[in-house]
C-alpha cells in the first residue's frame, strides 16, 4: 500500500441498514477509507442523507431502498451495486430491530415473527444475494452485525436473543462454505450502542448492565474497518465483540 492509498481503495461494500446508527456509522467510514458504498435500507431519506453525506466527505456511494425480509428487492439492489461499480467485496449484513421487550408467555407471535424474519432471515437473505458476486471477486467479507445476546441470551428478549443466536450460526455456516474461495466471514458484535434501537424504553435494560461501555456509533468503526481489512488468510468464522463484561 502506497502512502495515499486508502485500506478500502477499489472494493465495493453493501450496508444494510444504513440509513442511521451503526450502519451509518460504518458506511461512511467504509467510504472515507476508499471502497464505493451501497446504502440499504428501508427509510429514504435517511439513505439519502448517508449518500450526502459520503458524497459531501469526496467518497462514492449508492443509496438504494431496500426492505431486507424480499429477497426479490436485495438481488435488485446487490445488482445495481454491482452495475454501476462494478463487483462486489464487502457485505454488512446490519439491519435489524429489537422487537418488544415481553417474556415468552405474554408475547406477540407477529412480532415475534417479524424480528426473525428482519434479523435471520433477512441476514439469509442478503448472503444468498450476495455470494455470487462475492466469489466472482475471488476474495471477499461478510460481517454480520450480532448481539452479545445471542451467545448469553436475555429475558424478555427471546426473539431478539434467538434471531441473533441463529445468526452467529448462519455466520458460522457460511465462513465454512465460503473459506474455498477465500470469502471470510465473521461476526461483530457491538455492544451496547446508543442508537434510534436502544433509545426505545424498552430496550433500555440492555444498559442496565452496570460497568458496561455505552458508546456512540462511531465508536464501532474500529472495529468494523478491522474486518474489512484483513488478508484473505485472516480471521474467519470468528465473534469479534466490544462487549466489556459478560455477564
Ligand atoms: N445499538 C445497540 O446497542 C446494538 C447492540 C448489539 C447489536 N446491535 C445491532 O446493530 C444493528 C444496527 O442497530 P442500530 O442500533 O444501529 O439500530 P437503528 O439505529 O435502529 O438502525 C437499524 C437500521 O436497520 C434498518 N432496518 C430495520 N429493518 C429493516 C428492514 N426490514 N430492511 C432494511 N433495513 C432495515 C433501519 O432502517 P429502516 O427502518 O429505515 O429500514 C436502520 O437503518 C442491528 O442489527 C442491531 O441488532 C445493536
Amino acid at each position: 500500500m502506497s502512502p495515499n492509498e486508502q485500506p478500502l481503495d477499489g472494493k465495493v461494500a453493501i450496508v444494510t441498514g444504513a440509513g442511521r446508527g451503526i450502519g451509518k456509522a460504518i458506511a461512511k467510514a467504509y467510504a472515507r477509507a476508499g471502497a464505493a458504498v451501497c446504502c440499504a435500507a428501508r427509510s429514504v431519506a435517511e439513505i439519502h442523507e448517508t449518500l450526502e453525506d459520503i458524497v459531501a466527505a469526496g467518497g462514492q456511494g449508492l443509496a438504494v431502498p431496500t426492505d431486507v425480509t424480499q429477497i426479490a428487492v436485495i438481488q435488485q439492489m446487490v445488482k445495481m451495486t454491482v452495475e454501476t461499480f462494478g463487483g462486489l467485496d464487502i457485505l454488512v449484513i446490519n439491519a435489524g430491530a429489537s422487537g418488544e421487550k415481553q417474556p415468552v408467555e405474554d408475547s406477540d407471535p407477529e412480532i415475534w415473527l417479524t424480528t426473525l424474519e428482519i434479523n435471520l432471515l433477512g441476514a439469509y437473505y442478503c448472503a444468498k444475494a450476495a455470494i455470487p458476486d462475492l466469489k466472482q471477486r475471488g476474495s471477499g467479507k461478510i460481517i454480520t452485525v450480532g448481539s452479545g445476546l445471542g451467545h448469553r441470551g436475555m429475558v424478555e428478549l427471546s426473539a431478539y436473543a434467538c434471531s441473533k443466536a441463529g445468526l452467529w450460526m448462519l455466520t458460522r455456516v457460511l465462513a465454512q462454505e465460503l473459506s474455498p474461495y477465500n470469502i471470510s466471514v465473521n461476526e461483530l458484535i457491538p455492544g451496547p450502542v446508543i442508537t434510534r434501537m436502544t433509545q426505545t424504553a424498552q430496550v433500555q435494560s440492555v444498559f442496565d448492565i452496570e460497568g458496561e461501555w455505552a458508546k456512540t456509533p462511531e465508536e464501532v468503526v474500529p472495529l468494523a474497518l478491522f474486518l474489512a481489512t484483513q488478508p484473505d488468510i485472516g480471521p474467519t468464522a470468528q465473534s469479534f465483540s466490544l462487549i466489556r463484561r459478560d455477564n
